[in-house]
C-alpha cells in the first residue's frame, strides 16, 4: 500500500514530535514509532535542561561542555547550542512546561562537570513533563499523523536521494512516500545487557543508515551512566538515578561508608572511579546517599525516585541507594551537520541518533534533551524553507522483510557488528543477537 507525506519522522521523542512541532501547518506529517508513542529515553529523563543562563554563562557553558568531551566537540555546532539554548527553552515554556522556580525565575541545578548552576528542571520527571506537554499540542495539530506499531524497515532511496520509508504497520507493508525523512530513532541501549534505556531502543535509525551507506561517526563514543539502581535481579531497563541527587548534595560511599571520588566531577571519571572501587570491593555496587537531608525535601525534590525505590523496599530517606553504572547514552551517531542534515539527500536525522559532534568524547550532563530541541529546530526551520523546491517520486525498492522480529535481528546483527568492530572491550556487555 502506498500513502504520501511532505515529511516522515521515525522516532516520537523528543526530537521527533519537536521538529514535527516546528514544521509548517500546512505540511502533511507523519509521524511513527515501533512501540508506542512514549515509548522513548526523552520520556525517562530525570535530571532537566541545561541552558546558558544568560550572555556572559554562554562561554563558560561551552567550555564546561568541551572540558566534558575531552576537546573533541564541534565547536560550531556547540556555539550554536549554547546560544540557541534560551530560545528552545522559552518556546517550551510557550507550550505550556513548567519548570521548576524560586523567587528569582528558574530554579537551576548543577550536576558533574557544570561550573555553574545552569540546568532547569520538573522535579525529577523533565523527560515525561516535557513529552506530555508536547503531546498535547501534537494532538491539536490536524497537519500531524502518528501511526504507532509501525516499524521502519528501510529507506526508499535513489542515487542517494531519500525519498521515504517502507514500513511495517501491523503486519501490513506500506511505502511511505516523502518529500523529507527525519531518523529520530535514538541510541543503541537496548543492546546492551545492562541500560538505563528502554530494550526497545536498538539503534534502529543507524543501521538502517549504514545498510544504505549514510555516513556514521564515532559509534563507540559511548556513555556509561555513574549511577543506576542496582537490583539483583535485572528487569528489563536499569532505573536511572539522577546525576541530579548528586548535584543536590547525595555523596557516593563505598561499602565501609567512605567517599572514594567528587560526585560532581565528569561522568567518565565518576564512572571509573566505582568500577575501580566495585573491583576493589568485590562488589557489584555503591552507595549513593541522600538520607540526610530532610524527608521533606527528599519526597519532594525526588518523588519519582524516592517512590520508584521505594516499590523494591529501599526507603531512600533512610537508607543509602545501592547504584552501579550503566550504558546510558550514545554521542555518535549518524553524521549530521548544523541544520541536521545527513550525508544523503532529504534525509535528516536528530537527537541521540544523530552526531552533531556537540558532546565530543563524553557528553555534559543535561545536554542531550537541548541537543534534540536544538537541532531538530534548525532542521524544521531549514525543511520549512526549502520543501516546495522538493520534488516527490515514487520509487520501489524490493524488500523482502516481511516481519517485525526479521527487521529487528538484521537491524541488530548489522549495528552488533559495527559496534563490535570499534569497541572490542564492551563485547561482553552486548546482548546476543
Ligand atoms: C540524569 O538525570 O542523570 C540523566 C540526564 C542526562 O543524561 O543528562
Amino acid at each position: 500500500m502506498d500513502l504520501v507525506f511532505d515529511v516522515l519522522i521515525v522516532g516520537t521523542g523528543l526530537a521527533g514530535i519537536y521538529s514535527a512541532l516546528n514544521l509548517d501547518k500546512n505540511l502533511k506529517v507523519l509521524l511513527i514509532t515501533k512501540t508506542k508513542v512514549n515509548e522513548c529515553n526523552s520520556n525517562l529523563a530525570q535530571g532537566g535542561i541545561s541552558v546558558a543562563r544568560d550572555s556572559d554563562d554562554i562561554e563558560i557553558f561551552i567550555k564546561d561542555t568541551l572540558n566534558a568531551g575531552k576537546d573533541e566537540n564541534n565547536l560550531i555546532a556547540l556555539r550554536i547550542l549554547a546560544n540557541e539554548s534560551s530560545f528552545n527553552i522559552n518556546k517550551l515554556v510557550e507550550f505550556g512546561i513548567e519548570f521548576d522556580k524560586n523567587e528569582k525565575g528558574f530554579e537551576y541545578t548543577i550536576e558533574g562537570a557544570h561550573s555553574v548552576n545552569r540546568i532547569i528542571h520538573c522535579k525529577d520527571s523533565t523527560g515525561k513533563e516535557v513529552i506530555n506537554a508536547l503531546y498535547k499540542e501534537i494532538k491539536k495539530r490536524k497537519n500531524i499523523t502518528i501511526f504507532e506499531d509501525t516499524q521502519l524497515i528501510d529507506l526508499i532511496t535513489d542515487n542517494n536521494i531519500c525519498y521515504g520509508g517502507a514500513v511495517l504497520k501491523n503486519g501490513t507493508a506500506y511505502n511511505i512516500f516523502s518529500k523529507v525523512t527525519i531518523l529520530a530513532t535514538g541510541g543503541i541501549g537496548g543492546l546492551f545487557k545492562s541500560s538505563t534505556n528502554y530494550r526497545s531502543i536498538t539503534g534502529d535509525g543507524i543501521a538502517i543508515a549504514l545498510k544504505n551507506n549514510v555516513k556514521i561517526k564515532d559509534l563507540g563514543y559511548i556513555q556509561i551512566h555513574p549511577t543506576s539502581l542496582y537490583e539483583n535481579k535485572l528487569r528489563g531497563r536499569r532505573m536511572l538515578i539522577s546525576e541530579a541527587v548528586r548535584g543536590e548534595g547525595g555523596k557516593l560511599l563505598n561499602l565501609k561508608g567512605e567517599r572514594f571520588v567528587d560526585e560532581l566531577s565528569a561522568r567518565d571519571v565518576v564512572t571509573k572511579a566505582i568500577v575501580n572501587e566495585q573491583f576493589e570491593t568485590k562488589s557489584a555496587y555503591v552507595y549513593l546517599d541522600v538520607s540526610f537531608k530532610s524527608n521533606e525535601y527528599i519526597k519532594n525534590r525526588f518523588p519519582a525516585i524516592f517512590k520508584e525505590c521505594l516499590k523494591i523496599g529501599i526507603n531512600i530517606t533512610e537508607k543509602p541507594i545501592p547504584v552501579t553504572p550503566a550504558q546510558h547514552y550514545l554521542m555518535g551517531g549518524i553524521e549530521v551537520d548544523v541544520y541536521s542534515r545527513t550525508s544523503m539527500t532529504n534525509l535528516f536525522a536528530c537527537g541521540e541518533v544523530s552526531c552533531t559532534g556537540v558532546h565530543g568524547r563524553n557528553r555534559l550532563a543535561s545536554n542531550s534533551l537541548l541537543e534534540a530541541l536544538v537541532f531538530s529546530k534548525r532542521a524544521a526551520d531549514l525543511i520549512n524553507n526549502d520543501i516546495e523546491n522538493i520534488e516527490l517520486k515514487k520509487f520501489y525498492k524490493q524488500n523482502s522483510i516481511k516481519s517485525l522480529t526479521a527487521i529487528e535481528k538484521l537491524n541488530k546483527r548489522i549495528i552488533l557488528d559495527s559496534l563490535k568492530s570499534v569497541r572490542e572491550d564492551f563485547v561482553n556487555e552486548l546482548v546476543e543477537c
